[in-house]
């Protein structure tokens, strides 16, 4: 593939500018001193997305656009529609039109495609689901549809695809955080996941897309944490006096309308990139828990009153 600007430099065209992850890629290319733009298009517009090609002439696209509903992933329960033309019209139309235009696209995709089963996949034996694994989670129409889109961009040769999994910042009171979520809950299941730290991730997703690695990559740190052990960190590392209550999966089902995936994702593919990728406990102490026990008497204060209890 040539680059359309004819210079060396990388030119990374965002989608996704006022979402979260778009808006963190925005800032981390900004402190690089990268060249960056956002895009304006709606995905399943190509002729808007092919004038912000020509208007910014990328070398690099970064897709972090598409519908995660709101408050949660339930609302795509009822917005399948909507669901379909950005998660799955869109994103592929992207993908086609980066392809025609010679660019490489990363595209933040989910982990939350598949399940622990009673076999090979059961919880608590060590096994990830690998890149080349079939999606065995539906549940949820959010999750069929990414299990869908992930499966066609495949055939793709400019593609990479990154799946997410909670993803996690260090401000413990900012709503989308995984962490956040658990904080304030009544009750919280607990089972072991694999998540996304994303200080620590998000430049690694910049780095891959400058060396133009394409296929899948589950995009999440090595191994699993449970719900009970990150909110036991919160105890040791922020508030002694912090508590909170569990339920069972099927108590969860109660108050969810769509199931939600638990499982391990196998990160020998990411390690092998970057070998000094740490494990989830270590980068949630050194990206959350370390910069939180440092300003602790704030934090408390604002989780406290964030959780009104
Ligand atoms: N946050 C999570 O828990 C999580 C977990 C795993 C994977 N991911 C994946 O990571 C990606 C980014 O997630 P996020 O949390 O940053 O999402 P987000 O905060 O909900 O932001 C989504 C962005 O996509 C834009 N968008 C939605 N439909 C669009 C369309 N048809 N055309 C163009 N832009 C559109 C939104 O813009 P408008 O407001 O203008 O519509 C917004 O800027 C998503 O693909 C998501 O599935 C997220």
């Amino acid at each position: 593939m040539t680059a359309q600007n004819g210079s060396s430099e990388p030119v990374f065209l965002i989608f996704g500018k006022s979402g979260w992850i778009g808006g963190l890629l925005g800032e981390l290319l900004k402190q690089q001193g990268a060249k960056f733009e956002f895009a304006t298009a709606r995905l399943e517009d190509r002729a808007a997305v092919i004038a912000d090609i020509e208007r910014v002439k990328p070398t690099h696209v970064l897709n972090a656009a598409g519908v995660t509903g709101r408050p949660n992933v339930d609302w795509c329960e009822d917005h399948k529609i909507e669901t379909i033309r950005a998660n799955v019209i869109g994103t592929l139309n992207l993908a086609d039109t980066c392809l025609q235009k010679g660019l490489h696209m990363t595209n933040f995709a989910t982990g939350c495609i598949f399940h622990y089963d009673d076999g090979k996949f059961q919880q608590g034996n060590g096994v990830g689901f690998k890149e080349e694994d079939t999606p065995n989670f539906t549940g949820s129409y959010y999750s069929k549809t990414k299990a869908m889109v992930e499966d066609l961009l495949r055939e793709y040769p400019n593609v990479l695809t990154l799946r997410v999994r909670m993803p996690i910042v260090a401000d413990l009171v900012y709503p989308r955080n995984f962490i956040t979520k658990i904080i304030k809950y009544d009750k919280v299941i607990d089972i072991p996941n694999s998540m996304t730290v994303l200080p620590e991730l998000l430049p690694l997703a910049i780095e891959m897309a400058r060396r133009k690695l394409t296929g899948i990559m589950n995009f999440t740190n090595p191994g699993a944490i449970s719900h009970n052990e990150i909110l036991g960190l919160y105890k040791q590392y922020v508030d002694e006096e912090f508590t909170w209550s569990n339920f069972t999966v099927e108590e969860q089902a109660k108050v969810i309308v769509a199931p939600r995936s638990n499982n391990l994702l196998d990160t020998t593919r990411i390690e092998g990139e970057f070998p000094t990728l740490l494990p989830i406990k270590e980068s949630l102490i050194k990206y959350v828990f370390e910069p939180a026990a440092a300003n602790k008497e704030e934090v408390k204060k604002a989780v406290r009153e964030m959780r009104g209890r």
